[in-house]
Protein backbone atom coordinates (compact mmCIF):
# COMPACT_ATOMS: atom_id res chain seq x y z
CA UNK A 1 0.00 0.00 0.00
CA UNK A 2 1.20 3.21 -0.71
CA UNK A 3 2.25 5.64 2.50
CA UNK A 4 -0.15 8.14 0.83
CA UNK A 5 -3.36 6.13 0.95
CA UNK A 6 -2.49 4.25 4.33
CA UNK A 7 -2.31 7.79 5.89
CA UNK A 8 -5.73 8.57 4.00
CA UNK A 9 -7.42 5.45 5.16
CA UNK A 10 -5.79 5.96 8.72
CA UNK A 11 -7.44 9.37 8.82
CA UNK A 12 -10.71 8.10 7.76
CA UNK A 13 -10.75 5.21 10.36
CA UNK A 14 -10.33 8.20 13.09
CA UNK A 15 -13.22 10.19 12.07
CA UNK A 16 -15.51 7.64 11.96
CA UNK A 17 -14.12 6.79 15.75
CA UNK A 18 -14.63 10.07 16.67
CA UNK A 19 -17.82 11.05 15.37
CA UNK A 20 -18.97 8.16 18.17
CA UNK A 21 -17.48 10.22 20.94
CA UNK A 22 -19.18 11.63 23.36
CA UNK A 23 -17.61 13.73 26.00
CA UNK A 24 -20.18 13.06 28.62
CA UNK A 25 -18.06 12.62 31.62
CA UNK A 26 -15.97 15.78 30.99
CA UNK A 27 -16.80 16.81 34.06
CA UNK A 28 -14.56 14.48 36.29
CA UNK A 29 -11.73 16.81 35.81
CA UNK A 30 -14.00 18.81 38.24
CA UNK A 31 -11.96 16.56 40.79
CA UNK A 32 -8.56 18.33 40.09
CA UNK A 33 -10.01 21.76 40.99
CA UNK A 34 -8.17 23.18 43.61
CA UNK A 35 -9.40 23.47 47.53
CA UNK A 36 -8.17 26.87 47.62
CA UNK A 37 -10.83 27.79 44.44
CA UNK A 38 -13.46 29.99 46.41
CA UNK A 39 -16.11 29.55 43.55
CA UNK A 40 -18.10 32.19 45.73
CA UNK A 41 -18.55 34.45 42.44
CA UNK A 42 -20.25 33.26 39.11
CA UNK A 43 -17.23 33.67 37.06
CA UNK A 44 -15.41 31.46 38.59
CA UNK A 45 -17.70 28.70 36.87
CA UNK A 46 -15.18 29.92 33.46
CA UNK A 47 -12.53 28.50 35.13
CA UNK A 48 -13.37 25.14 36.16
CA UNK A 49 -12.17 22.44 33.58
CA UNK A 50 -14.39 19.94 31.80
CA UNK A 51 -17.61 21.50 31.75
CA UNK A 52 -20.23 21.59 28.36
CA UNK A 53 -21.71 25.09 28.03
CA UNK A 54 -24.74 23.96 29.59
CA UNK A 55 -22.90 22.77 32.73
CA UNK A 56 -21.31 26.41 33.11
CA UNK A 57 -24.59 28.07 32.91
CA UNK A 58 -26.00 25.92 35.92
CA UNK A 59 -22.69 26.73 37.77
CA UNK A 60 -23.32 29.84 37.47
CA UNK A 61 -27.36 29.19 38.43
CA UNK A 62 -26.42 27.12 41.30
CA UNK A 63 -22.74 28.14 42.80
CA UNK A 64 -23.67 26.95 46.09
CA UNK A 65 -23.95 23.39 44.62
CA UNK A 66 -20.39 23.16 42.96
CA UNK A 67 -18.56 22.50 45.40
CA UNK A 68 -20.56 19.25 46.49
CA UNK A 69 -20.23 18.50 42.51
CA UNK A 70 -16.96 18.43 42.19
CA UNK A 71 -16.84 16.20 45.62
CA UNK A 72 -18.29 13.79 43.96
CA UNK A 73 -16.21 13.85 41.07
CA UNK A 74 -13.63 12.74 43.66
CA UNK A 75 -15.83 10.19 44.69
CA UNK A 76 -16.31 8.59 41.13
CA UNK A 77 -12.68 8.40 40.73
CA UNK A 78 -11.86 6.78 44.13
CA UNK A 79 -14.82 4.43 43.67
CA UNK A 80 -14.07 2.88 40.13
CA UNK A 81 -11.15 2.36 41.04
CA UNK A 82 -11.26 0.48 43.81
CA UNK A 83 -14.93 -1.26 42.77
CA UNK A 84 -12.25 -2.62 39.17
CA UNK A 85 -9.18 -2.87 41.42
CA UNK A 86 -9.06 -7.19 40.98
CA UNK A 87 -10.34 -6.87 37.09
CA UNK A 88 -7.97 -6.70 34.33
CA UNK A 89 -9.72 -3.05 33.54
CA UNK A 90 -8.83 -1.27 36.18
CA UNK A 91 -10.50 1.80 35.66
CA UNK A 92 -6.86 3.38 35.74
CA UNK A 93 -7.72 6.28 32.77
CA UNK A 94 -10.39 8.09 34.18
CA UNK A 95 -7.63 9.88 36.27
CA UNK A 96 -6.81 11.28 33.07
CA UNK A 97 -9.77 13.46 32.66
CA UNK A 98 -10.73 15.73 30.70
CA UNK A 99 -8.72 13.42 28.23
CA UNK A 100 -10.05 10.24 27.93
CA UNK A 101 -8.43 7.42 26.45
CA UNK A 102 -10.77 5.02 24.24
CA UNK A 103 -11.28 2.95 26.75
CA UNK A 104 -13.92 5.65 27.97
CA UNK A 105 -14.43 7.54 24.85
CA UNK A 106 -16.23 4.40 22.99
CA UNK A 107 -19.20 2.85 23.99
CA UNK A 108 -18.18 -0.13 25.63
CA UNK A 109 -19.60 -1.65 28.99
CA UNK A 110 -16.33 -0.28 30.82
CA UNK A 111 -17.78 3.44 29.72
CA UNK A 112 -21.20 2.01 30.47
CA UNK A 113 -20.17 1.21 34.20
CA UNK A 114 -18.71 4.86 34.67
CA UNK A 115 -22.00 6.86 33.29
CA UNK A 116 -23.59 4.93 35.24
CA UNK A 117 -21.89 5.47 38.50
CA UNK A 118 -21.11 9.23 37.66
CA UNK A 119 -25.03 9.73 37.75
CA UNK A 120 -25.23 7.64 40.76
CA UNK A 121 -22.39 9.36 42.78
CA UNK A 122 -23.58 13.38 41.81
CA UNK A 123 -27.05 12.49 42.91
CA UNK A 124 -26.08 10.70 46.30
CA UNK A 125 -23.52 13.40 47.07
CA UNK A 126 -26.32 15.73 46.65
CA UNK A 127 -28.50 14.06 48.52
CA UNK A 128 -26.39 13.90 51.42
CA UNK A 129 -25.24 17.23 51.70
CA UNK A 130 -28.65 18.32 52.15
CA UNK A 131 -28.97 16.22 55.55
CA UNK A 132 -25.82 17.73 56.84
CA UNK A 133 -26.93 21.28 55.94
CA UNK A 134 -24.25 21.86 53.60
CA UNK A 135 -26.28 23.25 50.87
CA UNK A 136 -28.79 26.60 51.04
CA UNK A 137 -31.50 25.10 48.67
CA UNK A 138 -32.69 21.90 50.23
CA UNK A 139 -32.58 20.31 53.87
CA UNK A 140 -33.49 16.78 55.14
CA UNK A 141 -36.02 14.55 52.73
CA UNK A 142 -39.59 14.17 53.61
CA UNK A 143 -40.55 12.42 56.44
CA UNK A 144 -42.54 8.87 54.96
CA UNK A 145 -46.34 8.72 55.08
CA UNK A 146 -46.48 5.33 56.31
CA UNK A 147 -45.55 4.05 60.29
CA UNK A 148 -42.45 2.81 60.83
CA UNK A 149 -44.00 -0.24 62.94
CA UNK A 150 -44.04 -0.60 67.09
CA UNK A 151 -41.30 0.31 69.17
CA UNK A 152 -40.32 2.33 65.60
CA UNK A 153 -41.13 6.26 65.10
CA UNK A 154 -39.87 8.35 62.52
CA UNK A 155 -36.97 11.18 63.69
CA UNK A 156 -33.57 12.27 62.55
CA UNK A 157 -32.79 13.60 58.97
CA UNK A 158 -33.58 11.70 56.16
CA UNK A 159 -31.46 11.76 53.05
CA UNK A 160 -33.07 14.04 50.41
CA UNK A 161 -33.05 11.81 47.19
CA UNK A 162 -35.77 14.09 45.10
CA UNK A 163 -33.23 16.81 45.73
CA UNK A 164 -30.76 14.82 44.51
CA UNK A 165 -32.15 13.19 41.97
CA UNK A 166 -33.46 16.18 40.05
CA UNK A 167 -30.37 18.51 40.36
CA UNK A 168 -27.87 15.66 39.78
CA UNK A 169 -29.72 14.69 36.31
CA UNK A 170 -29.52 18.09 35.51
CA UNK A 171 -25.89 18.65 35.54
CA UNK A 172 -25.01 15.20 34.66
CA UNK A 173 -27.47 14.69 31.54
CA UNK A 174 -26.42 18.24 30.46
CA UNK A 175 -23.89 16.65 27.73
CA UNK A 176 -26.01 14.43 26.14
CA UNK A 177 -28.63 16.95 25.55
CA UNK A 178 -26.68 19.12 23.28
CA UNK A 179 -27.46 19.14 20.03
CA UNK A 180 -23.58 18.66 19.00
CA UNK A 181 -21.66 16.10 20.43
CA UNK A 182 -21.10 12.98 19.34
CA UNK A 183 -23.41 10.47 17.65
CA UNK A 184 -27.84 9.70 18.52
CA UNK A 185 -26.55 6.13 19.40
CA UNK A 186 -24.20 7.15 21.97
CA UNK A 187 -25.78 9.81 23.88
CA UNK A 188 -29.11 7.74 23.89
CA UNK A 189 -26.80 5.09 25.60
CA UNK A 190 -24.88 7.29 28.01
CA UNK A 191 -28.01 8.61 29.03
CA UNK A 192 -30.18 5.18 29.36
CA UNK A 193 -26.85 4.22 31.88
CA UNK A 194 -27.14 7.06 34.17
CA UNK A 195 -30.67 6.84 34.48
CA UNK A 196 -29.96 2.92 35.26
CA UNK A 197 -27.22 4.20 38.06
CA UNK A 198 -30.22 6.25 39.28
CA UNK A 199 -32.47 3.50 39.89
CA UNK A 200 -29.81 1.57 41.74
CA UNK A 201 -29.52 4.67 43.63
CA UNK A 202 -33.35 5.03 44.44
CA UNK A 203 -33.18 1.02 45.28
CA UNK A 204 -30.48 1.77 47.59
CA UNK A 205 -32.69 3.62 50.30
CA UNK A 206 -33.38 2.25 53.06
CA UNK A 207 -34.70 2.52 57.06
CA UNK A 208 -31.52 3.53 59.15
CA UNK A 209 -32.40 3.14 62.92
CA UNK A 210 -30.87 4.79 65.72
CA UNK A 211 -31.62 3.44 69.63
CA UNK A 212 -33.00 5.31 72.68
CA UNK A 213 -34.06 4.34 76.02
CA UNK A 214 -32.95 3.99 79.32
CA UNK A 215 -28.95 3.32 79.23
CA UNK A 216 -28.95 1.26 75.75
CA UNK A 217 -32.43 -0.46 76.32
CA UNK A 218 -33.46 0.28 72.62
CA UNK A 219 -36.96 0.37 73.82
CA UNK A 220 -37.64 3.17 71.49
CA UNK A 221 -35.85 3.07 67.90
CA UNK A 222 -35.66 6.68 65.86
CA UNK A 223 -35.68 5.75 62.12
CA UNK A 224 -35.38 7.58 58.84
CA UNK A 225 -34.46 6.86 55.09
CA UNK A 226 -30.69 6.68 54.17
CA UNK A 227 -28.85 5.72 51.06
CA UNK A 228 -26.33 3.32 51.35
CA UNK A 229 -22.75 4.49 51.35
CA UNK A 230 -21.74 5.16 47.58
CA UNK A 231 -19.04 1.53 47.34
CA UNK A 232 -22.46 -0.48 47.98
CA UNK A 233 -23.94 1.02 44.50
CA UNK A 234 -20.89 0.26 42.96
CA UNK A 235 -20.80 -3.30 43.66
CA UNK A 236 -24.29 -3.37 42.35
CA UNK A 237 -23.65 -1.67 39.01
CA UNK A 238 -20.68 -4.40 38.76
CA UNK A 239 -22.90 -7.12 38.63
CA UNK A 240 -24.82 -5.25 36.05
CA UNK A 241 -21.37 -4.15 34.15
CA UNK A 242 -20.41 -8.22 34.02
CA UNK A 243 -24.34 -8.99 32.99
CA UNK A 244 -24.66 -6.01 30.25
CA UNK A 245 -26.31 -6.10 26.97
CA UNK A 246 -24.93 -5.08 23.41
CA UNK A 247 -27.53 -2.96 22.12
CA UNK A 248 -27.52 -1.78 18.23
CA UNK A 249 -29.16 1.60 17.11
CA UNK A 250 -32.19 0.42 15.16
CA UNK A 251 -35.13 1.95 13.14
CA UNK A 252 -38.65 1.46 14.52
CA UNK A 253 -41.31 3.16 12.87
CA UNK A 254 -40.27 6.63 12.41
CA UNK A 255 -37.66 6.99 15.00
CA UNK A 256 -34.69 5.09 15.83
CA UNK A 257 -34.31 3.48 19.27
CA UNK A 258 -31.58 1.06 20.86
CA UNK A 259 -32.65 -2.24 21.16
CA UNK A 260 -30.80 -5.37 22.00
CA UNK A 261 -28.37 -6.76 19.40
CA UNK A 262 -29.04 -10.66 19.31
CA UNK A 263 -32.49 -10.80 20.79
CA UNK A 264 -34.21 -8.14 19.26
CA UNK A 265 -37.64 -9.14 20.16
CA UNK A 266 -37.62 -7.45 23.38
CA UNK A 267 -37.34 -3.90 24.34
CA UNK A 268 -34.17 -2.77 26.29
CA UNK A 269 -34.69 -3.01 30.23
CA UNK A 270 -34.59 -0.05 32.40
CA UNK A 271 -32.60 -1.73 35.13
CA UNK A 272 -29.60 -3.25 32.64
CA UNK A 273 -26.50 -1.54 31.49
CA UNK A 274 -26.31 -1.18 27.42
CA UNK A 275 -23.46 -1.17 25.19
CA UNK A 276 -22.60 -0.40 21.68
CA UNK A 277 -19.38 -1.29 21.07
CA UNK A 278 -17.57 -4.44 22.31
CA UNK A 279 -14.65 -4.13 24.40
CA UNK A 280 -10.84 -5.95 23.96
CA UNK A 281 -9.57 -8.46 26.60
CA UNK A 282 -7.30 -5.94 28.19
CA UNK A 283 -4.85 -8.34 28.05
CA UNK A 284 -2.19 -6.49 25.88
CA UNK A 285 -1.40 -3.13 25.88
CA UNK A 286 -3.58 -1.52 22.18
CA UNK A 287 -3.69 2.07 22.89
CA UNK A 288 -5.91 1.88 19.73
CA UNK A 289 -8.70 0.21 21.10
CA UNK A 290 -7.91 1.34 24.48
CA UNK A 291 -6.79 -1.76 26.49
CA UNK A 292 -3.40 -0.70 28.75
CA UNK A 293 -2.69 -4.29 29.02
CA UNK A 294 -1.89 -6.09 32.82
CA UNK A 295 1.73 -6.35 32.45
CA UNK A 296 3.40 -5.85 35.69
CA UNK A 297 -0.14 -5.95 37.46
CA UNK A 298 -0.28 -7.41 41.12
CA UNK A 299 -2.30 -10.89 40.90
CA UNK A 300 -3.29 -12.95 43.35
CA UNK A 301 -1.92 -16.90 43.48
CA UNK A 302 -4.47 -18.06 45.75
CA UNK A 303 -7.38 -16.28 44.65
CA UNK A 304 -9.56 -18.18 41.65
CA UNK A 305 -11.28 -15.06 41.10
CA UNK A 306 -10.86 -12.04 38.16
CA UNK A 307 -7.52 -11.20 40.42
CA UNK A 308 -6.30 -15.14 39.79
CA UNK A 309 -3.17 -14.63 38.25
CA UNK A 310 -4.25 -17.07 35.79
CA UNK A 311 -7.16 -14.87 34.68
CA UNK A 312 -5.20 -11.32 35.58
CA UNK A 313 -1.78 -12.66 33.61
CA UNK A 314 -4.33 -13.89 30.56
CA UNK A 315 -2.06 -16.80 30.98
CA UNK A 316 1.56 -15.26 30.42
CA UNK A 317 2.59 -16.58 33.80
CA UNK A 318 3.71 -14.44 36.59
CA UNK A 319 6.99 -12.78 38.64
CA UNK A 320 7.34 -13.25 42.09
CA UNK A 321 8.64 -10.78 44.02
CA UNK A 322 9.19 -9.64 48.15
CA UNK A 323 7.72 -7.53 49.85
CA UNK A 324 7.80 -6.12 53.08
CA UNK A 325 4.91 -5.48 55.18
CA UNK A 326 5.20 -3.85 58.76
CA UNK A 327 2.51 -4.64 61.32
CA UNK A 328 1.53 -4.29 65.01
CA UNK A 329 2.44 -6.88 67.17
CA UNK A 330 3.30 -8.36 70.80
CA UNK A 331 0.56 -6.01 71.84
CA UNK A 332 0.34 -5.68 75.28
CA UNK A 333 -2.90 -4.36 77.68
CA UNK A 334 -2.55 -1.63 80.13
CA UNK A 335 -4.59 -0.75 83.08
CA UNK A 336 -6.41 1.59 82.62
CA UNK A 337 -6.62 1.97 79.62
CA UNK A 338 -3.91 2.10 77.09
CA UNK A 339 -2.50 -0.43 74.41
CA UNK A 340 0.92 -0.69 73.73
CA UNK A 341 2.77 -2.75 70.78
CA UNK A 342 5.41 -3.23 68.77
CA UNK A 343 6.28 -2.97 64.95
CA UNK A 344 7.31 -6.61 63.57
CA UNK A 345 8.16 -6.39 59.72
CA UNK A 346 7.04 -9.63 58.05
CA UNK A 347 7.93 -10.54 53.96
CA UNK A 348 5.67 -11.75 51.98
CA UNK A 349 5.49 -13.17 48.76
CA UNK A 350 3.84 -11.43 45.76
CA UNK A 351 3.55 -11.93 42.14
CA UNK A 352 3.20 -9.66 39.05
CA UNK A 353 2.18 -10.69 35.43
CA UNK A 354 4.60 -11.39 32.86
C1 LIG B 1 -14.99 34.95 48.08
O1 LIG B 1 -14.14 34.17 48.87
C2 LIG B 1 -12.85 34.75 49.08
C3 LIG B 1 -11.98 33.75 49.81
O2 LIG B 1 -12.70 33.06 50.78
C4 LIG B 1 -13.02 36.05 49.86
O3 LIG B 1 -11.76 36.65 50.05
C5 LIG B 1 -13.94 36.97 49.07
O4 LIG B 1 -14.21 38.15 49.82
C6 LIG B 1 -15.26 36.30 48.74
N1 LIG B 1 -16.04 37.15 47.85
C7 LIG B 1 -17.33 37.33 48.01
C8 LIG B 1 -18.00 38.21 47.00
O5 LIG B 1 -17.97 36.83 48.92
C1 LIG C 1 -4.16 -0.26 36.81
O1 LIG C 1 -3.78 -0.71 35.54
C2 LIG C 1 -2.75 0.05 34.93
C3 LIG C 1 -2.54 -0.50 33.53
O2 LIG C 1 -2.39 -1.87 33.53
C4 LIG C 1 -1.51 0.01 35.79
O3 LIG C 1 -0.49 0.82 35.23
C5 LIG C 1 -1.84 0.52 37.19
O4 LIG C 1 -0.72 0.38 38.04
C6 LIG C 1 -3.00 -0.26 37.77
N1 LIG C 1 -3.38 0.33 39.05
C7 LIG C 1 -3.46 -0.41 40.15
C8 LIG C 1 -3.83 0.32 41.39
O5 LIG C 1 -3.28 -1.62 40.17
C1 LIG D 1 -5.72 -13.63 47.72
O1 LIG D 1 -6.94 -14.33 47.62
C2 LIG D 1 -7.29 -15.06 48.78
C3 LIG D 1 -8.52 -15.88 48.44
O2 LIG D 1 -9.50 -15.12 47.82
C4 LIG D 1 -7.50 -14.08 49.93
O3 LIG D 1 -7.83 -14.78 51.11
C5 LIG D 1 -6.21 -13.27 50.14
O4 LIG D 1 -6.42 -12.28 51.13
C6 LIG D 1 -5.79 -12.59 48.85
N1 LIG D 1 -4.45 -12.00 49.03
C7 LIG D 1 -4.17 -10.74 48.71
C8 LIG D 1 -2.75 -10.30 48.93
O5 LIG D 1 -5.01 -9.97 48.26
C1 LIG E 1 -13.54 -20.37 44.15
O1 LIG E 1 -13.43 -21.66 44.75
C2 LIG E 1 -14.37 -21.90 45.77
C3 LIG E 1 -14.04 -23.25 46.40
O2 LIG E 1 -13.55 -24.14 45.46
C4 LIG E 1 -15.80 -21.82 45.19
O3 LIG E 1 -16.76 -22.04 46.21
C5 LIG E 1 -16.02 -20.47 44.55
O4 LIG E 1 -17.27 -20.39 43.93
C6 LIG E 1 -14.92 -20.16 43.53
N1 LIG E 1 -15.06 -18.82 43.05
C7 LIG E 1 -14.95 -18.49 41.75
C8 LIG E 1 -15.08 -17.06 41.45
O5 LIG E 1 -14.75 -19.30 40.89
Amino acid sequence: MKPSLRFFLAGFLLLILQTGLCYGIKWIALSKTSLALALNQTQHCKQLEGLVVSQVQLCRSNLELMQTIIQAAREVIKTCRKTFSDMRWNCSSIELAPNYLLDLERGTRESAFVYALSAAAISHTIARACTTGDLPGCSCGPIPGETPGPGYRWGGCADNLNYGLIMGSKFSDAPMKMKKSGSQANKLMHLHNSEVGRQVLKASLEMKCKCHGVSGSCSIKTCWKGLQELRDIALDLKTKYLSATKVVHRPMGTRKYLVPKDIDIRPVKETELIYLQSSPDFCMKNEKVGSHGTQDRQCNKTSNGSDSCDLMCCGRGYNPYMDKVVERCHCKYHWCCYVTCKKCERTVERYVCK
